[in-house]
Order: C-alpha cells, then structure tokens, then sequence
C-alpha cells in the first residue's frame, strides 16, 4: 500500500508547493526516501530562484494587510491551525515516521510538541504589551510599542520535520510577520500537509507561504531579497554562518538554532538510575539526532564503573527497527551518508583510545535501511571526532572526569553552548554548574529541555536568539520607541 492511500486524509498528501494560497508546481521534481527501506515516496516540486521569488512577493504584499490584522483574530486563525493539526495527528505522524524513520508513537508525540508552539502563540500575539517610559523633559511622554518585523524566510530541518516549522511559523504569525517557509529536502511531506491544515485554518493568501527546492537555489533569494526582514533557521552550524554571512549584506536580523556538543554529566551524588533513564531518553531520542542530546557523557570517576553497568544492558535492550513496528524505540538514521558518517565516527573513536563496550556497526545489511546499531563507547581521547563534532546517531560516549573543576573545564572545552545536563542531588552543585557551563540551557536532573513555555537557543556557536515562550514571539518584533513632546 503506498503512503497515501495508508492515510485517513489522502487530501493531506501534497507534493506541490504553497504560494499565495494556491499549490505551485515545478518543472523538474526531487524524490522524497524512506530511511527504513530506501523506497521512493514521492516526488516534490523542486522550486528554483524563480518561484523563491514568487513566494518572497506574495508575502510581502499580505504583509501590509496582516501586520494590520488584530491580534485577537490573528489567534482565531493560528488557533484554528493549532486544532486542525491535532485533529489529524496520526495521518501528519504516518507522514513524518515514512519520510524521517523515527518510532510513529515518538513521531506522534512530535506532532504534540508542535502544537503545543502553535497555540502558546496564538495566545501571546495579544500580550505584545509595549511599556510607557518617564522621560527626562516635563511635559515629554515616552513609550514602546513591538511591531512585526516584515516577512520571515523560515529555513527548517529533518530532524523535527514538524516541531521546528512550528516553532518558527506559529510566533512569526503571532507577531504580524508573514512567512516563506523552505523545509529540508528530506522531509517535505509533513511540511506540506502543515501547509494544507494552513490552508483549511483560513490564513489569508500570501500569509502563509512553503516552497521546496533546493537550499542552493531558495537560500539565497531568502538571504537576498530586501522584501525578506529576517531569517529563522535551525540546522548545522556551518550553514548557519553562511546564511548569516550571506544576511549581513541587508542587515537583516536572524535567528539561528544551530549544532550542540552536550555534555550530560553525573556526579557521583546522582542517582544513577535516573541518571541511565536520562541517557537513554536524552540519547536515543529521534534516533541521536537531536541538536540537544547527549553528546559527551561525562561521568565522576567514583561512580563511573556502576554507571557503566547499569547503562550498557540499557543501551542494548533498546530495539532498532522500522518506526512502524511495535516497540521499536530506534528507527534509521535520515540517510545512508548519515550512516556512513557514523561508522567513521565509531572508528575514529577507536583510533583515539575510545573502547566499544556494545553496539558499534551498521545494520544495514540486515534490516535494510540506514539503521545503526544503539551503541556505548567508553574513553575516546579529547582529539577524537566523537567528542568535538555532533555524533548525530544512536552513539553514547562516555568519558570519566575526577572532580567539580574537571568536569567544567571538559564541559565547555567546546566552541558550541546549546543544551547541558546535570545529574546530581547537592543543591551546592545545582548552582555552581548551572552558573558556571556555557551553555543557554541547563536541565538538572532531567533530560530534555524543550516547550512551549521556556527560551529555546545557545551561545557560542550554537546560535543566536531564543525559541520558545515569550522570547519567541518577541523575537519576531521590532521594539519602537515613540516620544512625545509637549502637547499642553
Ligand atoms: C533540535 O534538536 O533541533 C530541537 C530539539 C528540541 O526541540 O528538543
């Protein structure tokens, strides 16, 4: 049975791109894989410059209507895409389990995780309050106001095919902006069932903007077009700077959720049950492919061995199969470059000293797809790949540290700062660490950082702005300052 007929809604399966209210097709078309079993699912419009063009227009005519619109209707619409999604959960997770490969229940709860951003904006586009200022003058008032800060290029990933252009889109809307959004290649065929609940939400043509195609083509018409005011990304770090590079010709403001190296540290006070619950959870999520996951386990040496023995019968109870199978907690990696890159990795970690306590190759050729087997390396060197890059992949690699200093200094030996985590039960430990890594968010004794109600974003290189929350929505406004002399 192919992927849409296996859909409660086949109307939700677009291949076509959104322009101004209507879907767009494209001479030459790109093919969309599943990572389970390498079968072509579809072919999609392959957008060039031309279209990014059409796109950028539409939406900026709709600006000057929307920017206009009021907040109280603008959370109408945007609520009403928020309820359209829910209603078709399953058939958006069927979408993004076929096209991405993570487990459909995971891929379920990623649609949650979405629209949990879709409707705190909505509420948040009527608290844009701006703030009245005493100035120095008698007779002078002073006050601010946020306003929108135009049309938004929405540059968005395939690790969260749904999550990301949510978090992005939802307060973009919520502000007044209106949006082009560009999904990753990989995983268009979410997007663009996103776009058709758009669609049926009402949003007014031109508001709400999806266009596929290549980054090489669609980047540099979003970068380059004075029509577009700001950037929205989440990817690499490397196509970070080049977008940002390529933004700083306008001056346009971006904002960028770009690659993490997280170190997931337990102190010997932990408990180190929770500690291995975390790890599995924060590892193993979406496959290892998370900006936030655990990237650098880095154990006190006192609790490092009962750690270990605790966490390798873990790693290897967790099954790896096709997202659709029951209790599968591992789907494939995106692609077979993807695995590719991950067996470098296992055996580069090797080369630097790095033990292979479970797990460790491909499963490929057994199961099919680009599937990696979940696994635990212990004592990688500092010059290894594992510790400097992003593993990507279902790889724990574990380190031992000896005290409080040590553990710091490793932490943030890293020119990136996304997402830390601390397992420990002293509260003097809670504060020092928290305070002291680099990194803009801090989980202790959790594992996962996101929602919809708290700043989302790094430091260093691992971005700049903030999703999420209020900071999310304000991120998107341009704060005006209006003074106003003597009217006596
Ligand atoms: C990401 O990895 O890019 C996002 C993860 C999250 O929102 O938790």
């Amino acid at each position: 049975m192919d992927l849409k007929s296996r859909l409660n809604d086949p109307t939700l399966f677009k291949t076509d791109s959104y322009i101004k209210g209507e879907w767009v097709g494209a001479q030459t078309r790109f093919q969309v894989i599943n990572p389970a079993n390498m079968a072509p699912l579809a072919e999609v419009a392959d957008i060039e410059a031309e279209g990014a063009h059409k796109a950028v227009k539409a939406a900026h005519q709709a600006f000057q209507s929307w920017k206009k619109v009021s907040p109280f209707e603008r959370e109408v619409l945007i609520q009403r895409w928020h309820d359209l999604i829910l209603e078709n959960k399953d058939d958006l997770a069927t979408l993004l389990t076929s096209e991405m490969g993570k487990p459909f229940e995971e891929a379920k709860g990623e649609i949650d995780y979405g629209a949990g951003f879709v409707t705190w904006s909505a509420q948040e586009a009527k608290r844009l309050y701006g703030e009245t200022i005493p100035v120095q003058r008698a007779g002078t008032r002073g006050w601010t106001i946020r306003q929108p800060v135009g049309v938004v290029g929405c540059i968005t990933p395939w690790n969260f095919p749904a999550a990301m252009i949510t978090r992005k889109c939802a307060p973009a809307l919520a502000a007044g902006c209106t949006i082009v959004i560009k999904p990753a290649e990989d995983t268009p065929l979410t997007a663009l069932a996103l776009a058709e609940l758009a669609d049926r939400a009402g949003f007014p043509p031109g508001v709400f903007n999806m266009i596929t195609g290549e980054a090489k083509e669609i980047g540099p018409v979003l970068t380059g077009s004075d029509d577009v005011a700001m950037i929205g990304f989440t990817g690499s770090t490397e196509v970070g700077k080049l977008l940002m590079e390529q933004a700083a010709k306008g001056v346009k403001r971006v904002a960028l959720e770009l690659g993490g190296n997280a170190p997931f540290i337990i102190m010997d006070d932990a408990d180190l049950d929770k500690a291995v619950a975390g790890v599995i959870h924060s590892k193993f999520r979406a496959g290892g492919q998370t900006c936030v996951c655990a990237n650098r386990i880095i154990v006190q040496e006192g609790v490092a061995d009962a750690f270990l023995a605790k966490l390798k019968p873990a790693i290897e109870a967790v099954k790896v199969g096709d997202g659709f199978d029951r209790d599968v907690k591992i789907g494939p990696v995106i692609h077979l470059e993807a695995l590719e890159r991950i067996e470098d990795l296992v055996r580069d970690a090797q080369d630097h000293g790095g033990t292979v306590l479970s797990g460790g190759h491909s499963l490929r050729a057994r199961l099919g797809g680009a599937f990696f087997e979940p696994t635990l390396i212990e004592g990688a060197s500092s010059a290894s790949k594992i510790w400097n890059s992003e593993i990507f992949g279902p790889v724990a690699s574990v380190y031992r540290a000896k005290d409080e200093a040590d553990i710091l200094a490793m932490a943030n030996n890293t020119p990136y700062g996304l997402a830390a985590y601390v397992y420990t039960r002293d509260i003097g430990r809670v504060y020092r660490l928290s305070e002291g890594l680099d990194y803009g968010m801090v989980a202790v004794n959790a594992p996962s950082v996101g929602s919809p109600a708290t700043p989302f974003g790094g430091v260093k290189q691992s971005g700049i702005g903030r999703e999420g929350g209020k900071w999310g929505v304000e991120e998107f406004t341009n704060l005006k300052f209006v003074l106003l002399g003597d009217v006596e």
